[in-house]
Parts: C-alpha cells; sequence; structure tokens
C-alpha cells in the first residue's frame, strides 16, 4: 500500500491549528516548588507508604493508582487504535496469526511507539490526567503545581518473528555530570505484567551508588555513544561494578492499572514479553513546573499547540523528532505525526501543558 500523499497532507493541515485547550486564565499561575517532603531532601526520611520502598530501591508499583475498569478501558481504547489503524490493515486483537508488521503501525524492537501523533491521542492524555497518577507525583515532589511530558506508547507483542530481538541496554536517563535526585519516570501499566511478560527491569538500591559510580568511570575510555547528554549507558565494566557492589537486576511485575516509578538514576532497560500477553503501558513523567524556566514553557506550549511530542523531560527539553519510524527502510508514510483528532484537555490536563504557567 502506498500513502495517499494528498489526504495525509490534509489531516495534517486540519490538525495543525492550535490544539483545543481549556480558556487560558487571565493572570497566570504561580507555580510553587517543591516543599520539604520532596523525595531525597533528606536522608531521614520516612513517609510510612511506598514512598520508603521509592527512597530505597529507586523503584516502586503504586498500586491501583488508575481503577482497573478505566485501565481495561485503555487496553480496548488501544487495541482499537491498532485495529483501526489506517482504516484497518489486517491486525485483529484476538488472532494473533496478524501480528505482522504489514498490519500495523511501526513499533520497535522495544515496543515503542515513536510516530503517528499516539503521544496526543485522546486516551494517552486521559491516562496523563488519572487523578491517582497526578496525585502519585504531587507526593514525589511534595508541590500540586506539575508539568507532563508528551511521551511516547508501547505496545510490544511477545513471539514476534518479524522483527530483530531486543537486546538488553541499561542505562540511566539522566545526565551523569548533575548528580542528585532530579527526575522521577513513570510507566502507566495496563495489561497484566508477569514475569514472563517483559516490562522494566531496574538495577535495584543503584541509584544511591549513582554518584560514586560516575566518580569511578569519570575518564571511562569506551563511553557508549548517547544522543542527549540526558542518558548515560552502562557498559560491561559499569555493569560489572554494580554486581561488585552487590546490585540486584530486578523485573518489575504490576496489574493493570498500576503506576510503576524510578528515579531516573536508577539503571534501567525493558525485557521482550515472552509468555501470550502484550505489554502495553503509557510513558508518564511529571516534574514541578517551577522547575521549567518561561524559555522551556514556551518551547513546551508549542509542542502541544503543533501536537509533538517529547521525551520523558517534561521541561520539552528534546521536542519532536525524536527515533525515526521506519518501513521497509524508508520512512514510514502512514507517519503523519499527528493524532486522529485534537485532544480534549481538562483543567488538570491543560495545567499539566504548563501553558496557564506562562508569564508574557
Ligand atoms: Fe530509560
Amino acid at each position: 500500500m502506498v500513502a495517499n500523499s494528498d489526504s495525509a497532507k490534509a489531516t495534517y493541515a486540519a490538525l495543525a491549528a492550535p490544539a483545543t485547550t481549556p480558556a487560558k486564565t487571565a493572570q497566570p499561575l504561580e507555580a510553587k516548588p517543591s516543599g520539604p517532603n520532596r523525595l531525597f531532601t533528606h536522608p531521614d526520611q520516612s513517609f510510612g507508604d511506598w514512598r520508603d520502598d521509592l527512597l530505597r530501591d529507586g523503584y516502586v508499583v503504586v498500586k491501583g493508582a488508575v481503577p482497573r475498569e478505566r485501565a481495561d478501558q485503555y487496553a480496548d481504547q488501544m487495541y482499537s487504535w491498532l485495529e483501526n489503524f489506517r482504516g484497518g490493515m489486517g491486525y485483529k486483537r484476538n488472532d494473533p496469526s496478524t501480528i505482522k508488521h504489514e498490519n500495523l503501525p511501526i513499533i520497535n524492537e522495544k515496543g515503542m511507539v515513536n510516530g503517528y501523533g499516539i503521544s496526543h491521542e485522546d486516551f494517552t492524555w486521559a491516562v496523563r490526567q488519572e487523578p491517582g497518577v497526578v496525585d502519585a507525583f504531587q507526593k514525589v515532589y511534595d508541590t500540586e503545581h506539575l508539568i507532563v511530558s508528551f511521551d511516547i506508547v508501547n505496545m510490544a507483542f511477545p513471539n514476534r518473528t518479524d522483527m530483530a530481538s531486543n537486546n538488553p541496554w541499561p542505562h540511566q536517563d539522566q545526565n551523569r555530570t548533575k548528580p542528585g535526585f532530579r527526575c522521577m519516570q513513570g510507566i502507566v501499566n495496563i495489561l497484566p505484567n508477569g514475569p514472563e511478560d517483559g516490562g522494566l527491569i531496574a538495577c535495584k538500591g543503584a541509584h544511591l551508588l549513582s554518584t560514586q559510580f560516575h566518580e569511578d568511570f569519570e575518564d571511562e575510555p569506551n563511553r557508549i555513544w548517547a544522543w542527549t547528554p540526558e542518558w548515560y549507558g552502562f557498559t560491561a565494566e559499569g555493569m560489572e561494578w554494580l554486581k561488585n557492589k552487590g546490585c540486584e537486576w530486578v523485573k518489575i511485575c504490576a496489574e493493570p492499572g498500576d503506576l510503576i516509578l524510578w528515579d531516573s538514576r536508577t539503571p534501567h532497560y525493558n525485557l521482550t514479553p515472552k509468555g501470550t500477553n502484550p505489554r502495553f503501558c503509557f510513558y508518564t513523567c511529571y516534574m514541578p513546573a517551577a522547575e521549567a524556566t518561561q524559555e522551556d514553557l514556551i518551547r513546551k506550549k508549542g509542542a502541544f499547540e503543533t501536537l509533538q511530542s517529547t521525551t520523558h523531560w517534561p521541561n520539552a527539553l528534546h521536542v519532536g523528532g525524536g527515533l525515526p519510524v521506519l518501513r521497509n527502510g524508508e520512512p514510514d508514510p502512514y507517519n503523519i505525526n499527528q493524532p486522529r483528532q485534537r485532544p480534549e484537555l481538562n483543567e488538570t490536563g491543560f495545567k499539566l501543558t504548563g501553558i496557564p504557567y506562562i508569564k508574557a
């Protein structure tokens, strides 16, 4: 099949208008910075809940952040998105034989859907606006004033024979020269995710060794190339260092609606599903609005209004671009980088775009 470029352009033009948002408030919101209970502020912090596990391990599962009923609805919407892609290319959720490259949008070997405007689909925004998800991040940062990344979605299928296998790529998503807790990452899990169902694997407790690690590896001769300074890849020597410190790699399991949180310093990667369940999840990352500059917020507003994606950094450190979406070695003609329709945001979602915090 060849994309109809005229219809693709027409669709793009229709969507390129500023996204629908609640009316802008007359007065810009004042972003309250993190309070004293922001995680990793004091070494003796104790909360008596999941935050204690997160402080100790560098990751945690917040159970039931999204009610099961709504998690199941999101699963249905994701399946429908796949089944109706380009009017339906042959994929059917109940027929594993239809899980083929030619029937689907491009999903890379890590399960990531990098194109098609999925970062701004209605269901993606609905997940970002989930009260239990937002509440967890408000507790992490001890402020109600947050902004959210326009990050992507993962739809990994087991036992695919039509693509290269996924090799481990242990990394941290934080600049090695900027120590300390800076960013909490999140995954909203949508399908049952057991030991064989792929997903996040994290190096338990290694976030607390991050500063020491990077001091020891400051002059590393074979450093892995990174497209952004906010990424660091662990070499075999780095993995050996972690092992010698007694760090354990843990596959994190979750039920539909659970929120997995991990400190950006925590080494991690993902595993391909090996059982019968696909792995569906949303990458959701929030940070205090007060930690974004006005320039960041203006750049982020542009990304929202043109419905472009960002990485996990909510301050829109990187806008658009991302990994190439290739079909048969060429840019996928079906990828117009726009959602099916402009997202309708509620008041929470609009604040999370950062737009209400822009002063001028
Ligand atoms: Fe990562």
